[in-house]
C-alpha cells in the first residue's frame, strides 16, 4: 500500500515510521528541508524511544522516505493521512489553517482515487468540511474520501503506543473507505472499532478529556487530604483495587500539561458552547488544573518568607517523564515567578535542559546531575518524574543541600523517610503548611 503522511510532529512522523515498519510504503513531507534532511540522516526531531532506531531500519529497507515534495507524493498515494498541528488559538477553538493547507494541496494533485485520513484532533464535524473543503477544490475528475483515524499515542512511549495500541479507531461515512483502512491496519493485528466519522473525532476529545478529568479530580481531592489530614497515595492505591475506576492516571502533582490535555480540554468546552452547551466538568477539571501548577510554589510561599539570593534546586523541566517537551510544563509556571522573586536556579533536566535554555538562556545555570543542583542548595523543587530524580536517596537530599527543604510536586519520595532523614518535605495531598 501506497502512504502518504503529511507533518512529522509527533503524530505523523510516528504513524509513518510505524506503518513502514508492518509494511507499507511511506513518504513523510514536511515542510522543513532540514527537518527532511536531518530525517534521512536517521536522525529523529522529536525525542521518542525506539523511533530513530525504526526510522533508520526501514529508510534502509526502502520501505521510508522524507520529502517536501508534495505534489508526487499525493499524486500516487492510496491513502494519505494528515498529521499536522491544530494549535489552540486565543478563545480555546482548534486552529485548522494547516489542516486546510494540506487539504488544498490534496485536492490540487491526486491524480487517482485516494482515502486522506486525518488524524489530527479536530473538532467533531471538521472532517465533513474536510471532504466538502477536498471535493469542490480538486482539479481532476477523481473520487476522494475523507476519514477519521485519531491517535492515542502518548509522548515517550509513542512508538509502543501505537505499534501495540488497545484500540484502532476509524470513522468513515462508506464500505470502502471502511475496508481501506482495515487493510492498512490489518498487519498491526490490532482491535479496530469502526464508527462513523462525528464519532471518530469525538472519541478522541472524550478520552483524553476524561483523563484531564481524573487528573484534575485526583488534585482537587490531593488538596482536599491536606486539609484534612489524610494521604493522597494512599488513598490512590486503594481506589486502584477497584476495576472500575482503574489503576492509572490517579498521580496526583502539579497538574497537567503536554500537548493535548490542555488544548484539548479547551477545545472541547469551546465546541460545547459553540452548540449552547455548558460543558461544566471540563470547565471545571480546567480551572483546577491552572491552579494546581502553581500549588507547589504557593505551599512554599507559605514556609520563606523570600526567594532572594536563595539557591534553589529545579529538577525536572519536561511536562512529565520520557519527553524533552516543554508545552504547558508545570516547570513553566513555576520558574518565571521564581525568577521574579529573585532566586538563584539550578536547574536539571536529563533532556529537557536544552529545550528550556532557548527560553531563558542566562537567568538560569543548568547542570549535567541533580547532585550538582542540590550541592549547597536552600529550597528543592521537583517537577518532573524521571527516575533520575526519582532515585536520589533522602540521604542525598540531606548531605548535599545547605538547608534540605522540598518541595515535591511528583510524590516521588516516602514520606516517613524523608522525614526520619532530617528532611522538611512536602509533597502534594500528603500533609500541609499551617
Ligand atoms: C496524552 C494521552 O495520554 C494520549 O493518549 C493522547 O494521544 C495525547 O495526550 P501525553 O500528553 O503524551 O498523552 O501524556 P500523558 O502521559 O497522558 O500525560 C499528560 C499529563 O498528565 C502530563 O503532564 C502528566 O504529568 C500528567 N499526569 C498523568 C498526571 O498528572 N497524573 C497522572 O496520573 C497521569
Amino acid at each position: 500500500m501506497k502512504i502518504a503522511v503529511a507533518g512529522t510532529g509527533y503524530v505523523g512522523l510516528v504513524a509513518g515510521v510505524c506503518f513502514a515498519e508492518v509494511g507499507h510504503n511511506v513518504t513523510c513531507i514536511d515542510i522543513d528541508e532540514e527537518k527532511v534532511k536531518l530525517m534521512k540522516s536517521g536522525v529523529s526531531p522529536i525525542y521518542e524511544e525506539d523511533l530513530e532506531e525504526l526510522m533508520v531500519k526501514n529508510y534502509k529497507a526502502g520501505r521510508i522516505d522524507y520529502s517536501t515534495d508534495y505534489k508526487t507524493a499525493y499524486k500516487n498515494a492510496d491513502a494519505i493521512f494528515i498529521g499536522v498541528g491544530t494549535p489552540e488559538l486565543p478563545d480555546g477553538s482548534a486552529n485548522m489553517e494547516y489542516v486546510a493547507t494540506v487539504a488544498r494541496q490534496i485536492a490540487e494533485n491526486v491524480e487517482k482515487d485516494c482515502l486522506v485520513v486525518v488524524k489530527s484532533t479536530v473538532p467533531v464535524g471538521t472532517n465533513d468540511k474536510v471532504e466538502q473543503f477536498i471535493k469542490d477544490s480538486l482539479v481532476r475528475d477523481v473520487k476522494v474520501e475523507v476519514a477519521s483515524n485519531p491517535e492515542f499515542l502518548a509522548q515517550g512511549t509513542a512508538v509502543r503506543d501505537t505499534l501495540h495500541a488497545a484500540r484502532i479507531i476509524i470513522g468513515t461515512e462508506s464500505k470502502e473507505a471502511e475496508e481501506l483502512l482495515r487493510k492498512i491496519y490489518e498487519p498491526f493485528h490490532l482491535p479496530i472499532v469502526s464508527v462513523n466519522r462525528r464519532s471518530a473525532e469525538m472519541i478522541k476529545y472524550a478520552c483524553n478529556d476524561f483523563l484531564a478529568l481524573k487528573i484534575s479530580y485526583m488534585n482537587d481531592i490531593a488538596n482536599l487530604c491536606e486539609l484534612v489530614g489524610a494521604d493522597i497515595q494512599a488513598v490512590a492505591e486503594a481506589m486502584s483495587y477497584d476495576d472500575r475506576i482503574g489503576n492509572r492516571f490517579l498521580n496526583a502533582g502539579v497538574g497537567f500539561g503536554g500537548s493535548c490535555f490542555p488544548k484539548d480540554t479547551k477545545a472541547l468546552s469551546y465546541l460545547a458552547e459553540q452548540h449552547g452547551y455548558e460543558l461544566k466538568t471540563i470547565k471545571a477539571a480546567i480551572e483546577v488544573n491552572k491552579k494546581q501548577k502553581t500549588a507547589l510554589y504557593r505551599k512554599a510561599c507559605k514556609r520563606l518568607i523570600t526567594f532572594k539570593d536563595l539557591k534553589v534546586a529545579v529538577l525536572g523541566l519536561a511536562f512529565k517523564a520520557g519527553t524533552d517537551d516543554l508545552r504547558e510544563a508545570p516547570s513553566l509556571e513555576n520558574i518565571p515567578l521564581l525568577l521574579e522573586n529573585g532566586a538563584d536556579i539550578y536547574a536539571y533536566d536529563p533532556v529537557a535542559a536544552d529545550n528550556f535554555k532557548k527560553r531563558y538562556p542566562d537567568q538560569i545555570t543548568y547542570v549535567d546531575k541533580p547532585e550538582e543542583a542540590l550541592k549547597d542548595a536552600q529550597v528543592c523543587f521537583v517537577f518532573t518524574e524521571w527516575n533520575e530524580i526519582k532515585n536520589i536517596a533522602p540521604g542525598t537530599f540531606k548531605e548535599l543541600m545547605r538547608t534540605p527543604l522540598v518541595f515535591d510536586g511528583r510524590n516521588l519520595y516516602d514520606v516517613k523517610e524523608m522525614k526520619s532523614t532530617g528532611i522538611e518535605y512536602y509533597a502534594i495531598g500528603r500533609g500541609g503548611i499551617c
